[in-house]
């Protein structure tokens, strides 16, 4: 068991935004959220953010019963925030430090410097790298890489030389809590940045006899974001890996670095993505199903065999086996399309169903709308659902045939086997089996001459 603490007060000067740093999003998500996500697996007594710049956008975003979110009124350093939530923290177990702005670290890598830290030494994570701007260097005895440490000098501070060091700090720490409080107590702010440093913590342990050790991390795992450029890095990074994770479970990927995946993407065997699509949210797609370049699809579950084709924008919806949606098609919320459905270009279908083998294939709005089996849905179709106040529905019942560029206003049903007219306004029950027409009838005058110009 173990106290944790995550670090998410700062201001992120350097992100030059009103968001708070640590709820930049990773691939939709708030940064912090993997780190808390992370802290979680850990069996931890207190699970302690310590929150500050932004107001309260960061204890309401991420209310949660588990964790204990604590104010730190002024930014005034890593080892001020640390303070702030000492008296929460059970002084009979050691604590872990953790930055909400470092959000890709491993669980693997956290339980190792826990298990070697123990109950009594303190415990960093470190890695090498070489101009890292903006790090702690790790000074170590003689400078040599085995050495014992002997402080962490924060880059501002630092001489030309200790800016050579290329061993640098992830600001993940370990150490004993009755130690720590004595730590902080006693930090100055006497530095470049004129800020109560966590890191300063090393020196005073060294003076207090306490063992330090270091394991190390690979280098992706320990990227903090402080600006928006580590934020993109990051992010490509990510997704770099989400692509390669579904190559290896046998998903076609035109080109495995252009796909954004923004939650959580389940995909059956065989199917085939092209290039540009964002995933966002749950989506599942089964087995065969292809999607061709840039489509964005959230919330949605795509069933075997369907085929989405180039530009199409799919949410909260549900397509059935063997469709064949777009190109440029739209689906919005509380769609749920059958089997073998066809959706052609610049249709929009919303909170509707679609009944096996029912098509609407070119120009066409859907609305509140429910649709039985093999029903056509003429070019240029629109339900008529809105009166500026209130929504209504629509009915179609099976195997009928709505005549092209026909407005159907309602509340109203078209029976089943009926037939609309082309251009037909339909304001009233169409009946079963009928046609129905709603057309001034056409005429022509021969003797009809154009006005000429006096
Ligand atoms: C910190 C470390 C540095 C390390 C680097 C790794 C210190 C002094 N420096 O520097 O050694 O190499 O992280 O990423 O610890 N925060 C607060 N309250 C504050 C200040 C910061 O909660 O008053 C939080 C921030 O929200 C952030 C974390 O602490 O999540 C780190 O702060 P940041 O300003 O990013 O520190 P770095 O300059 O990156
Ligand atoms: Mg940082």
């Amino acid at each position: 068991m173990i106290n944790i603490v995550i670090l998410a007060a700062g201001m992120g000067k350097r992100m030059h935004s009103d968001l708070p740093k640590v709820l930049h999003k990773l691939a939709g998500k708030p940064l912090v959220s993997y780190v808390i996500a992370t802290a979680r697996e850990l069996l931890s007594d207190k699970l302690c953010v310590v929150y500050g710049h932004g107001g309260e956008q960061v204890p309401t975003q991420l209310a949660a019963p588990d964790i204990q979110f604590i104010k730190q009124e002024f930014q005034l350093g890593t080892g001020h925030a640390v303070q702030q939530a000492l008296p929460f923290l059970n002084e009979a177990l050691p604590t872990l430090i953790l930055f909400g702005d470092v959000p890709l670290f491993k669980l693997s890598s956290l339980q190792k410097i826990i298990a070697a830290a123990g109950r009594e030494k303190l415990g960093i994570i470190t890695f090498n790298a070489m101009d890292m701007v903006g790090y702690g260097h790790i000074v170590r005895e003689n400078g040599k890489p085995d050495g014992n440490i002997l402080a962490i000098v924060e880059h501002k501070d630092a001489t030309a030389e200790q800016r050579a060091i290329s061993e640098v700090n992830t600001g993940i720490m370990v150490a004993p809590t009755i130690k720590l409080k004595q730590w902080l107590s006693a930090l100055s702010n006497n530095n470049a940045q004129n800020e109560y440093y966590l890191t300063e913590v090393i020196a005073k342990a060294v003076e207090d006899n306490v063992e330090i050790i270091a394991t190390q991390s690979e280098f992706w795992e320990t990227i903090g974001v402080n600006n928006k450029k580590d934020l993109t890095e990051l992010e490509r990074f990510y997704q770099r890996n989400l692509g390669e994770a579904l190559l290896e479970k046998g998903v076609t990927l035109i080109d495995s670095r252009r796909i954004d995946i923004r939650g959580n993407l389940q995909c059956g065997r065989d199917v085939i993505i092209d290039i540009d699509c964002i995933f966002e949210g749950d989506v599942t797609l089964e087995d065969g199903v292809r999607i061709d370049a840039h489509c964005i699809i959230k919330n949605a579950h795509i069933a075997k065999n369907s085929h989405i084709k180039p530009f199409c924008h799919i949410e909260e919806s549900t397509v059935g086996a063997a469709s064949e949606i777009g190109p440029y098609a739209r689906l919005r919320p509380g769609t749920e399309l059958s089997e073998e459905v066809h959706i052609g270009n610049f249709v929009e279908v919303k909170k509707s169903k679609m009944g096996a083998h029912s098509k609407a294939n070119h120009l066409a709005y859907i609305g509140d709308t429910i649709i039985g089996k093999r029903v056509n849905m003429g070019a240029g179709t629109i339900t008529c659902n809105y009166d500026g106040i209130n929504k209504f529905q629509t009915i179609i019942e099976d195997d009928a045939f709505i005549g092209s560029d026909s407005q159907l206003i309602a509340p109203v049903t078209v029976g089943r086997g009926a037939t609309l007219g082309a251009g037909t306004t339909l304001s009233k029950d169409a009946p079963a089996g009928q046609l129905t027409v709603s057309r001034v009838k056409q005429v022509s005058i021969a003797d009809w001459a154009r006005p000429i110009k006096k």
